[in-house]
């Protein structure tokens, strides 16, 4: 061929545009009048929602929607927005002709004429169904990982807090000994303050124990840490051996935050775990928490946050370990000591927060795990 020739332009005529709109199947794709009538039908759209076209053609928008739905007028919703905006996307449940429901991804397009008038609008619908499923199942699996790796946790937990009980119980059985044999009206009234002291704190426990043991109600709220860390850290405490302590760093006021607080607290939990197998000896480990501003210093993060760090200094991390430490199911500890999931849950809790987590390690020096969640910042009125 003459390669001066120029190459000929091909142009769909109507007839073309509507093999091809109906040659996509896997979408669901048609026209709607600016009121929601269906006014035009294709192969996608009667394999997805089994309606065929002189079936679904004239029918309004609203057919395909739940009860629920419709009760909340979701469908007009839908098309008022696109008709305001120029679009509209929108994700849920609808239903199939033969009653069956799908999870559905749609979006909606003004479509204009050439003088800019408004003709209908545009809709494409895609059968999300198994991604839907299978994201529900990861959660459900996400849920039981939590739920067991907190039950291991109770598990430590509760190994020393009987050790704390008994110790308050002691002071109780004492005091009260004590008071039953003095006279002396101050020094009743001086054991009946230690009672009452021992019997807050028992309680305190008692409470938290039991609110960290509650099945997850994944619910976020408002955080603010310097209220709760005060009462945690008596409850940390209880992982830690004889000789070691938790030291609090709080520099007030901090940001708060919006984060499921058993979430958080197992995160913290599993630092803390892991400073303790770190050091083995007396020490103490701190944890501080303060606000920074970051400007794409740490994984490309800007604004503003809440800085968490858990640091110990105990073993370190060898350089050829570090790489690996946020896998699932890995482990440098002992069988039966370690599953591995420690630092997967904590990662797993930050990224799903928009945060991050940072670690610092020397062998032989210690190491500090940084925690980074955004703040919760309202808007000045
Ligand atoms: N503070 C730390 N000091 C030294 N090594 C650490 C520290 N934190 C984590 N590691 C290393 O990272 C590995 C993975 O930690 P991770 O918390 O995920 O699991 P684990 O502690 O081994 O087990 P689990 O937390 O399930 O009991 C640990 O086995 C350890 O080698
Ligand atoms: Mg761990």
């Amino acid at each position: 061929m003459d390669p001066n020739t120029p190459k000929p332009i091909h142009r769909l005529n109507e007839q073309g545009y509507e093999l091809l709109v109906n040659a996509v199947v896997d979408y669901a794709l048609y026209m709607l009048s600016p009121e929601g009538e269906i006014i035009s039908w294709n192969a996608g759209a009667e394999r997805i929602k089994g309606y065929s076209a002189e079936e679904a053609i004239g029918q309004h928008l609203s057919m395909f929607f739940t009860e629920e739905d419709r009760a909340a007028n979701r469908p007009a919703h839908l098309i008022a927005t696109a008709l305001n905006t120029g679009r509209a996307q929108d994700e849920g449940w609808r239903v199939r002709r033969d009653g069956t429901r799908f999870w559905a991804l749609a979006v909606m397009d003004v479509v204009r004429d050439h003088d800019g008038r408004i003709i209908g609008l545009a809709k494409i619908t895609r059968d999300m169904t198994e991604r839907h499923e299978s994201e529900l199942h990861l959660q459900g699996l996400r849920a039981q990982l939590f739920q067991a790796q907190k039950l291991e946790a109770l598990g430590q937990l509760t190994g020393g807090m009987a050790h704390d009980f008994n110790n308050l119980l002691t002071v109780i059985i004492g005091a009260s000994a004590l008071a039953g044999r003095t006279q002396d009206p101050k020094r009743i009234k001086e054991l009946l303050g230690s009672i009452h002291e021992a019997g807050l704190r028992g309680s305190h426990l008692t409470q938290h124990l039991l609110s960290f043991a509650r099945q997850r109600d994944q619910q976020q709220q408002v955080v603010q840490l310097e209220n709760t860390l005060h009462s945690a850290q008596m409850f940390f405490s209880q992982a830690l051996p004889k000789g070691m302590t938790l030291e609090l760093q709080l520099c007030p006021p901090l940001h708060p935050i919006l984060v499921d607080p058993s979430q958080l607290e197992m995160t913290l939990l599993n630092l803390i775990f892991n400073a303790r197998d770190a050091m083995e000896q007396d020490g103490s480990i701190v944890l501080r928490a303060e606000n920074r501003t970051l400007t794409g210093e740490w994984d490309e993060l800007t604004g503003e946050f809440l800085i968490i760090s858990v640091r110990d200094s105990g073993s370190g991390i060898p350089p050829d370990v570090l790489p690996r430490i946020f896998e699932p199911f890995f482990t440098t500890k002992g069988l039966g000591k370690g599953t591995g999931l420690g630092l997967s849950q904590a990662y797993g809790f930050v990224r799903q927060h928009g945060g991050t987590i940072r670690v610092d390690s020397e062998p032989g020096r210690g190491t500090t795990m940084t925690l980074c969640l955004p703040a919760l910042l309202y808007q000045a009125p």
